[in-house]
């Protein structure tokens, strides 16, 4: 076993005879390393390998039913929104074209860096993770794509839904996507972590289900889902 460490962040790993530490104990510098690298690509926030080409072609894919949802539900095209590991901007984008006033947090400084270039100086955009309470909260619209099933462990991810509930407006809208498993499937990379419907269910008590949208992403060939939660109207 080998000593522990601090990142320049703060977090805490344990180092082992020199090898990089494991995702789970540092996942920021994963992040960071990978948002350097890839720059504006979208093989930065979408899938490895897959190239920006065919990634624009599934986030453009991914809007289409993220903004379907928005609408389903009524939200506000003007509701104060917040973008919760927004990587490099493309939803932040997204929501600021649909209407929306809208900030970013993610803890990237290197996917902040490209987000500001995208949006300019009027957007707020915080380096922070998102289990911690967000400047300016509560947002009437809470946004987090594919960021929830990058929290591998299981206090973290519990801790981080449960934050992102409590940032959202007693009124507001959460709106979460994720691939979801059936009980019983593994995700086969270590950055990777799928969760079930009820395991959602379970760490959001006080809040209701008003959608579930499932749909194909055609060139990453897999499936996407869409949740959408208010808190239960007797809390409100
Ligand atoms: C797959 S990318 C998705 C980015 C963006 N939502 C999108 O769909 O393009 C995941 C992002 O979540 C960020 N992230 C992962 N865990 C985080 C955490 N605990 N707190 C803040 N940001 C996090 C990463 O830095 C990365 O930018």
């Amino acid at each position: 076993m080998g000593k522990l460490a601090t990142t320049l962040r703060g977090t805490a790993y344990r180092i082992t005879h020199g090898e990089k530490p494991a995702y789970r104990d540092a996942p920021a510098d994963y992040w960071n390393s990978r948002h350097a690298r890839e720059g504006e690509s979208l093989d930065g926030v979408g899938q490895i390998g897959l190239g920006h080409a065919a990634n624009l072609a599934d986030y453009n894919e991914k809007w289409h039913h993220l903004a379907a949802v928005l609408d389903r539900c009524h939200v506000d095209p003007m509701a104060r929104a917040l973008d919760a590991g927004c990587g490099i901007g493309f939803f932040t984008e997204r929501l600021r074209l649909r209407g929306h006033l809208v900030a970013g947090i993610d803890f990237s400084a290197e996917a902040l860096a490209i987000a500001r270039q995208r949006l300019g100086s009027g957007v707020p955009l915080h380096v922070q993770p998102i289990d911690r309470p967000v400047p300016g909260e509560p947002y009437e619209l809470v946004m987090c794509v594919d960021v929830l099933f990058h929290i591998v462990d299981t206090d973290t991810w519990r801790a981080t839904v449960a934050n992102l509930a409590s940032t959202c407006q007693i009124d507001g809208t959460l709106v979460i996507q994720e691939h979801l498993a059936q009980p019983g499937d593994s995700a086969d990379a270590d950055h990777v972590r799928w969760r079930t419907l009820e395991d959602y269910q379970e760490a959001l008590p006080d809040w209701r289900l008003i959608e579930h949208h499932t749909y194909l992403l055609p060139q990453a060939d897999t499936t996407k889902d869409i949740l959408a939660f208010r808190a239960r109207s007797d809390l409100r």
